[in-house]
């Protein structure tokens, strides 16, 4: 990637994240992408005079469900329009005693279960097989850490996302299965769009909100979208908080990131280049 001295932040937004407040220069761009169509158009805004680029996950209105979301052209596009970090806000269950409703929890690790979506921009005409070994930044990660001190908002640090198919939510043998594998939170989207902003050589960071106890509590119904979303509207406030402090952070960050997301490439093309 180039060395763009100019952070520019994206923010994909979740059920609930449709927005942030304090936003200013506003404006819905369509951004092409030869991978298809993003989720819908980018918000283009300026934040304490900084640039950033919202993009709705599932579509303003909430049209697309987790598996039918384009993620390679959500990052593609995020791309296109400037972005150098991604910040991701979404609802996650939890698997946790510990992590109760309305908890935040900055992800850094994942358990990839998803098998119907594209999940990489390599495998034709150019092979790749970058590292996610560390698949969120370090760097990101801090400032929003941060930003919840400032903020008094409890953020929960480091914590395995096991990433589903869906629609439905998880039977209750799975869900006791993810967490004998030691998952703390259970969600549809962060995956692949983590592995592809990787790829893509971006900066990448996950707030995942705690909406309910997944099946396997014993003393907690089953989920309900009602349940979910009743308890992302009453935190998004929270949310959008968390973001907003987070990113005048980034203001005076190096150019490149020192944790190397702008640089997964390096080491990553297999394919010969042409002669
Ligand atoms: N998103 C919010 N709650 C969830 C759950 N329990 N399982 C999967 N995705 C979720």
């Amino acid at each position: 990637m180039a060395e763009s001295a100019r952070p520019v932040v994206g923010i994909i937004g979740g059920s609930g994240v449709y927005d942030l407040d304090g936003l200013t220069d506003k404006e819905w761009r369509t951004v092409e992408s030869p991978w298809g169509q993003p989720s819908d158009q980018l918000l283009f805004a300026t934040l304490d005079g900084m640039p950033v680029v919202f993009l709705p996950r599932h579509g303003r209105g909430h049209p697309l469900s987790p598996s039918s979301i384009n993620y390679r052209a959500n990052i593609d596009a995020l791309k296109r329009a400037g972005v150098t970090e991604i910040l991701s806000v979404s609802a996650v269950g939890s698997l946790r005693e510990d992590l109760e409703p309305g908890t935040f929890v900055l992800v850094d690790q994942f358990i990839d279960r998803t098998f119907a979506r594209e999940k990489s921009f390599f495998g034709q005409g150019c092979v790749a097989h970058v590292s996610v070994a560390h698949p969120v930044c370090g760097r990101l990660g801090g400032h929003l850490l941060d930003a919840a001190t400032e903020t008094g908002i409890r953020l929960v640090e480091g914590g395995t996302y096991l990433a589903m198919e869906g629609l439905q939510f998880s039977t209750k043998a799975e869900s006791k299965l993810y967490r004998s594998w030691g998952c703390d939170v259970i969600g549809m989207t962060n995956m692949p769009e983590a592995k592809l902003a990787r790829e893509a050589e971006l900066c990448y960071a996950s707030v995942a909100m705690v909406t309910d106890f997944d099946c396997w509590h014993p003393d907690h119904d089953h989920v309900t979208v009602e349940q979910v979303v009743k308890v992302l509207l009453s935190n998004a406030d929270k949310a959008r908080s968390l973001v907003k402090a987070a990113i005048p952070r980034l203001k005076d960050r190096e150019a490149a990131c020192e944790k190397g997301c702008h640089h997964a490439l390096d080491h990553a093309i297999i394919t010969a280049p042409e002669s």
